[in-house]
């Protein structure tokens, strides 16, 4: 048998994308739009992993252009950086239909491509919106009333802090969480300021 030869090194970002292709890895291949990559600024020190692209994410191929994305951008700039300073992706790169949440062999088969983006990248933190992204990124089961508050890691590297805090489009449901996820951000700020 031929020996199957090992993948190319992903050494850039357009690298991931070029991998990624017309991606069919999983089932959300066939109700998609566009394929959501992420943006962002690749000198970014701060990454925000939201879920999955929902249905304006989905028909333009941006994350987060929609009321949740409004708002994310107002959590941004409130903490004074501009969204083209940071990287903006999720979990799954496909919108789940009806914006289920992403079953586990979903997530399991777009993760590494993530993960190459986030160690391209090379962020100084991690920001996980929603428990999705957090059990992701973690791969711990979890409460986000348990994760909230405080750093932990991603699991693959020890050294990249990550802030899970509650997701923006529950924010638009649940306005008087914005203070505790306000909370959560200065931490996130004070890490990054603290690194100049
Ligand atoms: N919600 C997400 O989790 N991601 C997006 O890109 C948009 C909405």
């Amino acid at each position: 048998a031929r020996a199957v030869p090992p993948p190319p090194a992903l050494s850039s970002l357009s690298d991931v994308q070029q991998r990624l292709g017309d991606c069919k890895r999983c089932g959300l291949c066939q109700e998609r739009t566009h394929l959501v990559f992420g943006e962002g600024s690749k000198a970014a020190r701060l990454f925000f992993v939201g879920e999955g692209p929902g249905a304006d994410e989905d028909q333009l191929g941006q994350p987060f252009v929609g009321a949740a994305g409004q708002l994310l951008n107002k959590i941004i700039e409130a903490m004074g950086y501009r969204r083209a300073d940071v990287y903006i992706a999720n979990i799954v790169k496909c919108r789940p239909p009806a914006n289920r949440t992403p079953k586990p062999e979903e997530v399991a088969s777009c993760l590494p491509f993530l993960r190459a983006q986030i160690d391209l990248i090379q962020p100084r933190v991690v920001v996980a919106l929603g428990l999705t992204a957090a059990k992701a990124l973690t791969q711990k089961e979890s409460t986000m009333a348990n994760l909230r508050g405080r750093f932990a890691s991603v699991f693959w590297n020890p050294e990249l802090p990550l802030m899970a805090t509650y997701h923006p489009a529950y924010l638009l449901r649940n306005p008087e969480a914005k203070k505790i996820v306000w909370e959560d951000m200065k931490q996130v700020k004070t890490r990054l300021d603290l690194l100049h």
